[in-house]
């Protein structure tokens, strides 16, 4: 943590919480929601472990003038922050009352680039929401039982793909219409895993840090009323469904399949939505072409996905990672401004 905890106490009667988060990577896109900050079709991630934000929130009763007083991140107090949190906290006032209660003071650092496709909300409003969560508890003297669904809850109404890093490993989040089990509320474990998957990295191979050209608020916007909406639906329900199949009995060529036509999926329809964007950068389809190439001649264990931006994520097992490094310094660094090796998480952290 930059900021010293101590140094956001608001004065003796306030008290600080710090949650650790990290971000995640989907499998299965959410693209697109409803209502509120519902997804259009279920999702599915895997948990990051070195990619984190820490957050410290203080916090003392104040009825009289609640709301944030200040929001320090990296160091430096950032008022675009304050304002997105505040109007997250106002929006919630109706679940989260306390919020009409409460002065706060928030401070958070990143250990990864901002704003570089790499989800940075998920991972700061999963922090943000397992410190809200804390509070709930100490102020209301709760038992903590469901803790992990309300902080998903809470999450998710910051940022609908932040509500899956409150959880390890592998997590799905939204209604499956073949089984009828999950939830669009909150995000769950994804249980019945084979080993095969367990040891899972992920090089994020960081093609550009600019901030994106289109938001991903903006193209959930688009996804309504896109021409392909209904049968993105469909295919993503049958997406999760083969997925999670393929990651029960071990089926690595499958797992890898799908993963790569989720990710291309998501770009395709980012490609044709009207207005059309486009966010790969021409070094997103060289590593592309560079890694299916090396996947045929040299036979190494490893597929790519792809999230809201022009970086690529490369997964791959563990015991395949002596050979993706060689790779990725011959074939890829060249490519690439940085890389940020990252693998499969435990979830979030009170420190
Ligand atoms: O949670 P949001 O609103 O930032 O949307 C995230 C969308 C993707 O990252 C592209 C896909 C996903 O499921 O994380």
């Amino acid at each position: 943590m930059s900021v010293k905890s101590d140094s956001l106490c608001l004065d003796k009667a306030s008290k600080t919480i710090s949650f650790s988060a990290p971000s995640n990577i989907a499998f299965i896109k959410y693209w697109g929601k409803k209502e509120r900050q519902y997804p259009i079709n279920p999702s599915l991630s895997m948990t990051l472990n070195t990619c984190l934000t820490r957050m410290s929130v203080s916090y003392r009763i104040d009825e009289i003038n609640p709301g944030i007083k200040d929001f320090i991140f990296e160091e430096k107090n950032n008022l675009k922050f304050k304002v997105k949190i505040q109007n997250y906290l106002s929006s919630i006032s109706d679940i989260y009352p306390l919020v009409n209660k409460l002065s706060l003071s928030l401070s958070s650092s990143n250990t990864f680039p901002h704003s570089a496709g790499i989800a940075s909300s998920a991972s700061a409003m999963a922090a943000l929401a397992c410190c809200l969560t804390q509070i709930e508890i100490e102020m209301n003297n709760l038992d903590g039982g469901h803790f992990e669904r309300r902080a998903s809850e809470l999450a998710r109404l910051a940022s609908g793909s932040a509500c899956r890093s409150i959880f390890p490993q592998f997590v799905c989040w939204g209604r499956d219409q073949y089984t009828k089990l999950g939830s669009n509320d909150y995000a769950e474990t994804l249980k019945d895993i084979s080993p095969v998957f367990l040891n899972l990295c992920d090089s994020i191979l960081i093609v550009s840090k600019n901030v994106k050209s289109v938001s991903s608020s903006e193209g959930h916007r688009l996804m309504n009323g896109h021409s392909f909406k209904d049968a993105r639906v469909e295919q993503a329900h049958e997406n999760y469904r083969v997925l999670k199949n393929a990651m029960k009995i071990g089926d690595w060529e499958c797992f890898g399949e799908i993963l790569e036509n989720e990710a291309l999926t998501l770009h395709g329809l980012m490609m044709n939505s009207n207005p059309s964007y486009i966010l790969l950068e021409p070094a997103s389809l060289a590593l592309i072409k560079a890694i299916r190439i090396a996947r045929i001649e040299s036979k190494i264990k490893m597929f790519f996905t792809i999230d809201a931006g022009p970086n690529i994520h490369l997964i791959y097992p563990k015991e395949s990672q002596k050979e993706v490094l060689e790779f990725i310094e011959q074939k890829c660094s060249l490519l690439c401004e940085q890389v940020i090796h990252d693998e499969i998480g435990k979830g979030p952290k009170k420190y």
